[in-house]
């Protein structure tokens, strides 16, 4: 948390489960182009975002995170087929459990960054860190 004039203003976690072929890359372009991401963002580098079980997911939230984005290559881009098809099927079927637990599915996002969209990526970790701001802490933990 950042102190303000004696106010502490909350800085929400976000894990991000990069896929290796895209979106982590985007990262390192956003670096080239100097378009800085918020430091709120812990980078996860997996093969392809239908490498990424729902139970990482719910694991991320439980230790900590306040939001979760799963950013991945374009549709028809998946290198392993349908791997990002995957990931959206699950996302769907996070968001309507979170719901039913009393979680704004509006905490977890999926998105298509290609390796050459750094500012994309960016964008992506701003808006998610403001709306993260605007909802509070997520108060859950194993
Ligand atoms: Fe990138 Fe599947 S290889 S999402």
């Amino acid at each position: 948390m950042e102190e303000v004039e004696g106010i502490r203003e909350f800085e929400p976690k976000i894990v991000a489960f990069t896929c290796n072929w895209s979106s982590y890359s985007s990262v390192d372009q956003a670096g080239i182009s100097r378009t800085f991401y918020p430091s709120n963002v812990q980078i996860i580098r997996v093969m392809c975002t239908g490498r990424v079980d729902p139970l990482f997911v719910m694991r991320a939230f439980l230790n900590g995170a306040d939001g979760v984005i799963i950013a991945g290559c374009h549709p028809n881009y998946c290198r392993y087929g349908g791997g990002n098809r995957q990931a959206e099927v699950r996302v769907k079927f996070l968001k309507m459990l979170m719901e039913e637990i009393g979680v704004s599915p509006a905490r977890l996002r999926i998105e298509w960054i290609s390796a050459m969209e750094g500012r994309r990526f960016v964008q992506v970790v701003q808006e998610m860190v403001g709306e993260l701001k605007r909802m509070g802490p997520l108060l859950l933990r194993e």
